[in-house]
């Protein structure tokens, strides 16, 4: 099989990440003569920014309706304001895919990565399903009296039935598809809109799953729970906003940015799903050659899962277990001396042998 993979590395380590992403990909290709790739590269983000005035070319989202998934670095540049980079990049494919769906999991891979004491691998071991197509980030607002006493913004959250049952609908197949416990993360004791909503169709939508155990915690609490008591979660499902502070949260806790993946998706597979690190381009450390590129690679594999290559999915994630091992050949940010290219040729050779 042929799969079509539009890349955009982006700014800073966003494209030194990808480079090795696509390393694997390519090895993948070698060692698998039932499967090959092709790539077009597009060079989209701050820098294509500062040049013609905007994040992509303006018929974008039409150039890659045709691929089967997007491979993406991170955008992100000192210069340019992050709610334009995120927004006219990003959530910009997010939306015009209909990628409502975003996949993070949240597993530690080697106990001697988590800042708890006396958490292991199994306790440590879930996933979180984020909304992420409309609620805290539509964009809906308004800037009043711009600069007067009386000034006043507005940022609104849009949660609609169809949004909103889609996303714990998707949650609660693939709790019962891996018998595994769901869990909802929302705050209707403040939100007494948006949240009250979201609790009403998380148990509406939850009667057509009575073989499925819930559980529904208020965002703080899940926030203390992440970190005191990690083996509460199996599978959680969350809106756009409390998805992305809490798998921050889970990337602290599972060995950082440098190892945290995102898919997202469109499952009704009517437009091409993204495949990303969560981390951004990391300006600080960006043409050091030291970016950690583990999290890009995880991308791989939860591409190849999502392209039905399981077995793919599963090499690369058994070999970042070994990597990770070898705590010297690593990069800084994980203790080693390694730099972002060594830590890709390595991998590449403990997948051959695997
Ligand atoms: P960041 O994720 O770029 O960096 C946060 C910290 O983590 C930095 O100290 C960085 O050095 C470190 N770090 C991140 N990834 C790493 C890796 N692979 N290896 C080693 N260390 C790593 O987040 P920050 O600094 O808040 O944002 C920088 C820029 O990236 C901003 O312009 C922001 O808007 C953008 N951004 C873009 C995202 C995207 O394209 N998906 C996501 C998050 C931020
Ligand atoms: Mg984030």
């Amino acid at each position: 099989k042929n799969f079509n993979i539009a890349l955009i590395p982006g700014d800073g380590i966003g494209s030194e990440v990808v480079s090795e992403g696509v390393k694997i990909l390519k090895e993948i290709e070698e060692m698998d003569a039932a499967i090959s790739f092709s790539f077009a590269e597009f060079p989209w983000g701050c820098e294509y920014y500062l040049e013609h005035g905007k994040m992509m070319a303006d018929d974008g989202i039409e150039q890659l309706q045709p691929f089967d998934a997007i491979y993406l670095g991170a955008v992100g540049y000192p210069g340019v304001p992050d709610h334009i980079s995120l927004r006219e990049l990003l959530l910009q494919i997010r939306k015009g895919f209909d990628q409502y769906v975003n996949l993070r999991p949240i597993t530690l891979l080697n106990p001697s990565l988590t800042p708890l004491k006396s958490k292991t691998e199994k306790d440590v071991d879930f996933l979180v399903i984020r909304e992420n197509s409309e609620g805290e980030y539509s964009g809906a607002g308004d800037w009043l009296y711009k600069g007067k006493p009386e000034e006043v913004v507005l940022q609104t959250g849009v949660f609609s039935r169809k949004g909103t049952e889609r996303i714990i609908r998707y949650a609660y197949e693939e709790a019962r598809k891996s018998n595994r416990t769901l869990t909802s993360v929302s705050k209707a004791n403040a939100l007494n809109y948006s949240m009250v909503f979201w609790d009403e169709v998380f148990e509406e939508v939850g009667k057509e799953y009575p073989d499925v155990e819930t559980y529904s915690y208020l965002v703080d609490a899940a926030s203390l729970y992440f970190v005191a008591q990690p083996e509460r979660f199996e599978v959680v499902v969350t809106s756009n906003l409390f998805g992305d502070i809490l798998t921050d949260i889970g990337a602290a806790i599972t060995g950082g940015l440098g190892l945290a993946t995102g898919a997202n998706v469109n499952p009704e597979r009517n437009y091409p799903s993204m495949f990303e690190p969560v981390h951004g381009s990391a300006p600080d450390i960006a043409g050091k050659g030291i970016a950690n590129p583990i999290a890009a690679i995880w991308s791989v594999s939860q591409m190849m899962d999502f392209f039905g290559e399981e077995k793919w999915g599963e090499a690369i994630l058994s070999t970042i277990k070994t990597i990770l091992k070898e705590t010297e050949q690593l990069t800084p940010d994980l203790g080693g001396q390694g730099s972002t290219k060594s830590v890709g040729d390595r991998f590449v050779e403990l997948l051959k042998d695997n």
